[in-house]
């Protein structure tokens, strides 16, 4: 049974309490906060002020995935908006090392989303160092793209090396995951599930969130 991270980016932000009470009321177990700042990502999200109310309103884990260049400089504004974990991606680091104890030293988790393109090797040396990995399975930048399969590969690739160092770092899949293809990629080895047009565009989120999560 993975964990299901219901990304905000698809609700509705005229009705963004609706959708928090909804996901709060729900076996959801992550809130998956992303920051885009159209330089890293051709788009841009939301900033920390946006997700401070988010996060007031959540009564779950929250999830922020910074997709932005210069991590490091708004790691402590993420943090102050009630930030449960932050991830940074390895592709925007260049001492992802620093980044990673920055987020660490604020008392919270860390965590380092890989793009499509990046080897997961590249993680062998920070794995020990981290609690999340975010495995994209789409280019980030927007909601609603079609998974890219190639990633099962990835998570396997992993989750093997999570286990041969004996850590608990968890394995999160972003982007394009659904109802059909969730269980490959539970089986490829995800711990956590992201799913923002699977949940926000379905008729019955709640259900939706609960047929995810029974996988
Ligand atoms: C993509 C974001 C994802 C995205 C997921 O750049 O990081 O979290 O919102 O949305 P879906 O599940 O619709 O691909
Ligand atoms: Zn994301």
């Amino acid at each position: 049974m993975a964990l299901i991270a219901p990304s905000l980016l698809s609700a509705n932000f005229l009705q963004l309490q609706q959708d928090c009470d909804m996901l709060n009321n729900s076996v959801a177990d992550w809130f998956h906060i992303d920051i885009m700042d159209g330089i890293f990502v051709p788009n841009i999200s939301f900033g920390a002020m946006v997700t401070q109310f988010i996060i007031n309103a959540s009564k779950k884990y929250n999830d922020v995935h910074l997709m932005i260049e210069k991590p490091g400089d708004y790691i402590q504004a993420f943090k102050d908006a009630g930030a449960h974990n932050i991830s940074v991606h390895i592709e925007a680091c260049t001492h992802l090392h620093r980044n990673i104890q920055q987020i660490k030293s604020l008392g919270i988790h860390a965590g380092v989303a890989i793009n499509p393109h990046t080897n997961v090797a590249l993680l062998k040396d920070i794995l020990v160092d981290i609690n999340v990995v975010c495995v994209m399975s789409v280019n980030p930048g927007f909601g609603g793209q079609a998974f890219i399969p190639h990633t099962l590969q990835k998570i396997k690739q992993l989750r093997k090396m999570i286990d041969e160092q004996g850590l608990s770092v968890k394995i999160e899949v972003d982007g394009g995951v659904t109802l059909a293809n969730a269980t490959a990629i539970i089986e490829a080895g995800a711990d956590v599930l992201v799913a923002g047009n699977t949940v926000f565009k379905s008729p019955n989120p709640t259900e939706t969130i609960a047929a995810l999560k029974a996988l």
